[in-house]
């Protein structure tokens, strides 16, 4: 079967069962801001869209836009993170953000590469950005697409060492149609269906495809090395 017909059926369970989280433009609306992209996503690397709801609230009532975060004072900006955890990642976002309005006149770069450029920008961020704020096809990959292309491709090498592969694997599925909401269809997927444990194989749109699924034991996946 095309990767085309997959590409379809998760784009249409997204469009039915998709999240509807506060940093998504509705859909048919104009692509999201870069800005409240980058800050969901950069708070979503280290807690669930549930805990990071509420701070992602108040960072955009506190500072609406990059030049606003970028002339806050640290102490604030720490003090507004704290119960996120991980401080380092606040010290990293200021430094983003005030590269951005120094650097770049207060607009993020609409590439992947110049994205990765930026401090603090890893290559889940440039790519998450890339896509869902610029229409760019990039490759997406966080620990729920890792989850999918394990099961998905019964995928026998263990993680971590899975990982370089897991990433290729989800890159043959990249394309240019709806660029942005198909990692988030991922993801989605990941988080509400192919989760982690027992996955709810039976709202999957991807079952046919599946050959976790089609072994009989998709929770088996993804193989874990011994600690
Ligand atoms: N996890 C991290 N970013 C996400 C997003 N944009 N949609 C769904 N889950 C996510």
């Amino acid at each position: 079967r095309p990767v085309s017909v997959l590409r379809a059926a998760l784009l249409d369970w997204y469009d039915a069962h998709g999240r509807s989280l506060t940093w998504r433009a509705p859909p048919g609306s104009p692509r999201p801001d870069p800005y409240k992209v980058w800050l969901s996503e950069v708070m979503l690397q280290q807690t669930t869209t549930a805990h990071a709801a509420p701070y992602f609230e108040a960072f955009t009532a506190r500072w609406p836009t990059v030049a606003d975060l970028a002339a806050a004072e640290d102490g604030d900006v720490m003090a507004a993170w704290a119960g996120l955890g991980y401080y380092a990642r606040a010290r990293n976002l200021l430094a983003c953000a005030r590269a951005v309005a120094n650097d770049h006149g207060g607009v993020f770069p609409d590439t992947e590469a110049g994205l990765l450029a930026l401090p603090g920008v890893g290559a889940y961020t440039a790519a998450a950005v890339a896509a869902i704020a610029f229409g760019r096809p990039a490759n997406v990959v966080d620990g729920n697409v890792e989850r999918v292309m394990a099961r998905l491709f019964a995928v026998e090498t263990p993680l971590p060492a899975a990982k370089p592969e897991l990433k290729r694997l989800a890159a043959t599925l990249v394309a240019d149609d709806r660029p942005g909401d198909w990692p988030q269809a991922l993801m989605d997927l990941g988080a509400t269906v192919c989760r982690p444990g027992a996955p709810l194989c039976g709202a999957c749109p991807l079952t046919v495809w599946c050959a976790g699924y089609a072994s009989g034991q998709p929770g088996r996946w993804p193989l874990k090395a011994k600690k």
